[in-house]
């Protein structure tokens, strides 16, 4: 009878030696000690035996068998899950030797990088970066500038205006007035950021654009200083040999206003379709600061003088490097940002 014990054992590990997938295990595990399996069987057999010693021993060996196929499987087991683990990590072991993955780099779109380089330039020239709100009230971007609740002048800088008497800013000029606000001169300040019209989304126009403000306060500042540092801004921006040309405009901010061309920079000053054939391009609007404007803030005009410039990035940019349409700086084409 001990035989059996040997014998079924050894079928067990006959099996288990058999087990790849867990699924076997789990087969193995039902053939003897699932319902019909084989311990269950043996287990029937008790009550066919009439002699009771013979009955008792009998079922004596029948659950040390079953014991030990008990003990044995769930040793099997443990040691199966671990190896399983094992396998596992070993195929997913990294193999430091191998090539790594193509990386790409992301880099700074173009109007950023038009935008830090006109930065840098008024940097070095002793400016500041002074910034303010994208959404602004009547106040700063119209009344302080000098443009009045009806004046027809309102309708070149028309935007977009929420409910609450706020507005989205038409241009960087309403931080001329916020940073006079606070800082007394003399100061020499440039504010670049976000700006908003009612503009329609075409060629040359785009409901948000990109400006950089300039404002220079101090005493016995004249136009010459305007015009000197704007010459030199053009030439470091668009090249040495840059010329500009500058000419009488409007801005109710400003008195005198002025309009700023430099040499167009695609055709160095030859004429071609970014220019309109002039070899100029238009590329700021500028003016001394209306003595009304530093009223506005408090600061004596008798004493202090200074002048202002509003350029946008997108304009720069596109006859830096002669791009036709402003819709594809917002387009995020890579074939078109990569070029730069
Ligand atoms: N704010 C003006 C505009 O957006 C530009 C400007 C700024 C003109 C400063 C003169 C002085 O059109």
């Amino acid at each position: 009878m001990m035989n059996l014990k040997d014998e079924i054992l050894k079928e067990l590990f006959d099996n288990l030696n058999n087990v790849k997938e867990f699924e076997d295990l789990e087969k193995v595990k039902i053939k003897f000690l699932g319902k019909k399996g084989i311990i269950k069987n043996l287990m029937e057999k008790i009550k066919q035996i009439e002699d009771i010693e013979e009955k008792k021993k009998y079922g004596e060996l029948i659950n040390l068998i079953k014991e030990e196929v008990e003990v044995n499987l769930e040793k099997f087991e443990k040691e199966f899950v671990k190896k399983l683990k094992e396998k596992k990590i070993l195929e997913e072991e990294i193999d430091e030797t191998l090539p790594g993955y193509p990386f790409n780099f992301g880099k700074r779109h173009i109007l950023r990088q038009v935008e830090d380089e006109i930065v840098e330039i008024f940097l070095r020239m002793g400016f500041h970066i002074s910034e303010g709100p994208e959404i602004e009230n009547e106040y700063y971007n119209f009344e302080a500038l000098n443009i009045p609740k009806f004046h027809p002048s309102r309708d070149m800088w028309d935007t977009f205006y929420l409910h609450n008497g706020l507005l989205l800013r038409t241009h960087t000029s309403p931080v001329q007035i916020r940073t006079m606000e606070k800082i007394k001169p003399p100061l020499r300040i440039i504010s670049p950021g976000r700006c908003f019209r009612r503009d329609p989304f075409d060629a040359s126009h785009s409901p948000i654009f990109h400006q950089i403000e300039g404002l220079m306060i101090d005493k016995n500042i004249s136009l010459t200083d305007l015009m000197g540092i704007i010459d030199l801004f053009a030439k470091k921006i668009f090249g040495e040999k840059t010329e500009t040309k500058f000419y009488i405009s409007y801005f109710p901010f400003v008195e005198p206003g002025l309009e700023v061309a430099a040499t167009c920079s695609l055709c160095k000053g030859k004429g071609c379709n970014v220019c309109k054939y002039t070899g100029y391009v238009e590329i700021l609007g500028a003016g001394m600061v209306h003595p009304d404007v530093l009223k506005n803030v408090d600061i004596d005009p008798e004493i202090w003088q200074g002048f202002a410039f509003g350029l946008g990035v997108e304009r720069v940019a596109m006859i830096k490097y002669g791009i036709s349409d402003i819709r594809y700086f917002y387009e995020n084409d890579i074939r078109f940002l990569n070029q730069f």
